[in-house]
């Protein structure tokens, strides 16, 4: 039984698709409501037990940095303001001693380069990889229930959900073999194939669950889709080690690193919040009203 102790966060991406926005600032520091991208994933990996933190950055991602770090300054004056709340708000963004590592990527070459430079942190255990692009919504953490579910079926696990054939030239796809409830042992993975030639529709979404034999996998790989080092390819390079399986995981996954999906994220974060919802609902409601006219009517509404 293997206890999951660390998590690579691979945040090197420069988030062009949020262009000007991310022209000085990180996109893992965009605000989903009041706190950052990156703090979702962190919170989901907390739940599921991690301890140790390894985030492979990249140049211009200084504020990511400087958020997980101590404000001491800013605490100082909270705390003499006696502004509690405020410092209360800040719990979430404090890491442990020695909890955190960041690594730089050094060059863009894709996911698999990415969850490359933290092999000597990782030794020989296994481990998490969580894209914070991915935010899924749900009661209980994805990884929470991977992790679960590891502990029966091991091998390499990704998570997975099932999308319209039509989108699976946006994923990594996997050939399944058979399915046992919410797990899906497979033959291996494609990375994102035409709709014709996938072979199947259960979709990566962005939590790994890894064995440490993929570093010597990772080491020796070549450029895939998209000319990229692809941790998909390490996958299935390592099966004659190691299975792999998809945990089609309970809740939803919101893909912000698409502004649609960004905005979709902040609706339903919005929806949920006590402090929020009712208003925002209410104003959501006087918004759709009159388009919900229009529709009858077989007009639509004035957007932008
Ligand atoms: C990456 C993975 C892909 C996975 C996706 C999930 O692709 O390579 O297998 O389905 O994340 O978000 P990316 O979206 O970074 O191109």
């Amino acid at each position: 039984m293997t206890h999951i102790r660390k998590v690579v966060f691979p945040v090197a991406g420069m988030g062009t698709r949020f262009l000007p926005a991310t022209k000085s600032i990180p996109k893992e520091m965009l605000p989903l409501i009041d706190r950052p991208l990156i703090q979702y994933a962190v919170d989901e990996a907390r739940a599921a037990g991690i301890e140790e933190f390894i985030f492979v950055s990249a140049a211009g991602k200084g504020a990511l940095e400087d958020y997980f770090d101590t404000a001491a300054a800013l605490e100082m004056t909270l705390e003499a303001k006696g502004k509690t709340d405020a410092l209360r708000a800040l719990a979430p963004s404090r890491m442990p001693e020695g909890a955190l590592t960041i690594l730089r990527q050094g060059k863009a070459l894709g996911l698999g380069h990415a969850v490359r430079q933290a092999k000597h942190l990782i030794g020989n255990e296994a481990f998490a990889v969580m894209l914070p692009d991915d935010v899924i919504k749900g009661p209980e953490g994805a990884l929470a229930q991977m992790i679960q579910a590891h502990k029966k079926v091991g091998g390499h696990m990704v998570a997975t959900m099932d999308v319209p054939r039509k989108a699976t030239s946006s994923y990594g796809v996997l050939d399944v073999e058979r399915q046992d409830g919410r797990v899906f042992h497979a033959r291996g993975m494609v990375e994102k194939p035409r709709p014709d030639i996938a072979p199947s529709t259960q979709a990566v979404v962005g939590r790994y669950i890894l064995q440490p034999s993929i570093f010597a996998r990772l080491a020796d790989l070549g450029p895939g889709a998209g000319g990229e080092l692809q941790l998909t390819d390490a996958i299935n390079a390592d099966l004659q080690n190691v299975g792999v399986s998809g945990y089609q995981f309970a809740g939803e996954r919101f893909d912000c690193g698409s502004i649609q999906g960004f905005v979709q994220a902040t609706a339903a974060y919005a929806m949920d919040r006590a402090d929020l919802g009712h208003a925002f609902v209410k104003f959501l409601n006087t918004r759709l009203e009159p388009q919900k006219m229009l529709t009858k009517t077989g007009q639509t509404y004035p957007f932008g």
